[in-house]
């Protein structure tokens, strides 16, 4: 397993405990280290304990021509950043891909190397492809497979989405290959998804598919929700509720709160709509999905703005991009702790997880707090993470002597009549009634 990441090292623990004898191997020495020591890192669910059930099947090594040359497979699971122009980098990948090159000159076995990193369509056939046969000298089909398998699967949940995916996509150079990964998916699946085998582009364009396809469905449920903001008793849950439960459309990320964030939807959707463009297509509909998202933060701002002068204090609940991680990366939270600081307003973050992540971007002009601290303190309050934790802040602290606060739920942790009544309770996708109250009891029904 080359690249002991957040995907890399929940999957070497994983086929470790389902017998394999895996080598994990980092180029980073403090990221073995750490993990020898306990520091997983992030909070994936169940990975400390995969990984003492891993036992000795399971070790850990800076990469080496060695270890690469003793094993039968490799997977190769580094980052793929993307680019100052939103394409992904190959450099890492490619720098791997040298590596074991190299390594398998020494060896005349059979060697199946299987990207999962997101790669741009048509790389594997252009740049990577090349590079492996050009550094190991000899051709993919000799005695070397080739398989692009991304994964489909959330930070926090990735044990249980590697475990129990919907599709297992396997872009694969001959059969012989893919039927080999296969054999390997079999023994971590305790499910029966839906196997697509393909050829490297269409592996390629279907990871990216899925995803803009995803954010286009979120920014989708954010356009109904704002639409609901302006009508009056519009309730975007009961809207998008319905509207999910026809086949065709379907529940799951049909919801209207914030934006999307995290690691890969943004720069996945982006890179989707480059790939249209570097065809000479348009590609207008990931564009707009984008624009749409980048529009959340606006819609936020302006509820804000419209209810605190500059020099108030704004306490903004949840970093992360989601609950259950630390990743702070293209989090909403964020986004409107940046824009609130830049807009001249006093700024305190709270994250059960992420606050020291968002501490080190953010810099010394916003103040980190605990939830309860900084509800005490706020002026506004804005939830931006659907964390469990927050619904354990004490009612008092929303409470004032003089002036009422606003918090702005658009996860609606709470619900409607649960915060004291001097709180201006603001649910996003939500429409005043005639009198311009929102209605409770369409919100709890
Ligand atoms: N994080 C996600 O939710 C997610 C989901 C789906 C796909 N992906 C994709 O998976 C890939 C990896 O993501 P991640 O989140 O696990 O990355 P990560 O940054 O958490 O980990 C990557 C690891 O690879 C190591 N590394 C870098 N170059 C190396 C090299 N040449 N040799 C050996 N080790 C090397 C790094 O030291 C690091 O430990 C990316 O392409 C990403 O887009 C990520």
């Amino acid at each position: 397993m080359v690249g002991l990441g957040k995907l890399g090292l929940p999957l070497a623990a994983l086929l470790a405990t389902r017998g394999f004898e895996v080598v994990g191997l980092d180029a980073d020495r403090r990221r073995i280290d750490g993990i020898n020591a306990g520091l997983v890192g992030g909070s994936e669910l169940g990975l400390e304990s995969l990984i003492r059930d891993a036992e000795s099947r399971l070790r850990l090594e800076m990469i080496s021509d060695q270890a690469i040359a003793i094993s039968d497979v490799t997977f190769i699971i580094v980052p793929t950043p993307s680019g100052p122009d939103g394409r992904f980098r190959n450099d890492s990948v490619i720098a791997a891909i040298r590596q074991i090159g190299n390594a398998l000159r020494a060896t005349d076995r059979y060697h199946l190397v299987v990207l999962v990193s997101t790669v741009m369509p048509t790389s594997m056939t252009e740049v990577i492809a090349p590079a492996l046969e050009k550094a190991a000298r000899r051709k993919v089909g000799d005695r070397l497979g080739l398989c692009y398998s991304p994964e489909f699967v959330a930070l926090g949940s990735v044990i249980r989405d590697m475990s129990r995916p919907d599709l297992l996509l396997i872009g694969e150079s001959d059969a012989a290959a893919g039927d080999l990964l296969l054999g390997i998916y079999r023994a971590i699946i305790e499910t029966k998804p839906e196997i697509h085998r393909m050829n490297f582009v269409n592996a390629e364009i279907c990871k990216l598919a899925v995803n803009s396809f995803v954010t286009t469905k979120i920014s989708f449920a954010n356009m109904i929700a704002e639409a609901c903001d302006h009508l009056p008793s519009a309730d975007a849950e009961v809207v998008l509720r319905a509207a999910g439960a026809d086949s065709r459309i379907g529940h799951d990320y049909l919801r209207g709160a914030v934006g999307y964030g995290g690691p890969c939807f943004p720069r996945d959707n982006i890179a989707f709509t480059l790939m249209g463009r570097d065809l000479g297509l348009q590609f207008e509909l990931a564009a707009a999905t984008d624009a749409t998202n980048r529009h959340q933060l606006q819609r936020l701002c302006a509820v804000i703005e419209a209810r605190a002068q500059t020099g108030a204090t704004i306490a903004i609940l949840g970093m992360s991009y989601k609950p259950g991680t630390d990743v702070i990366e293209a989090s909403q939270g964020i986004a409107l702790a940046q824009a609130m600081f830049d807009g001249g307003f006093n700024v305190l973050i709270a994250d059960p997880a992420a606050a020291q992540n968002a501490a080190a971007i953010l810099g010394h002009g916003v103040s980190v707090a605990s939830a309860a601290e900084a509800v005490a303190r706020a002026d506004v309050v804005a939830i931006m993470t659907q964390w469990p934790q927050f619904r354990n802040i004490p009612m008092a602290n929303f409470m004032r002597d003089k002036q009422n606060i606003t918090v702005i739920d658009p996860w609606r942790v709470f619900k409607f009549g649960e915060l004291p009544s001097s709180v201006e309770h603001i649910v996003l996708g939500f429409g005043p009634d005639a009198a311009g109250e929102p209605p409770p009891q369409a919100y709890n029904d």
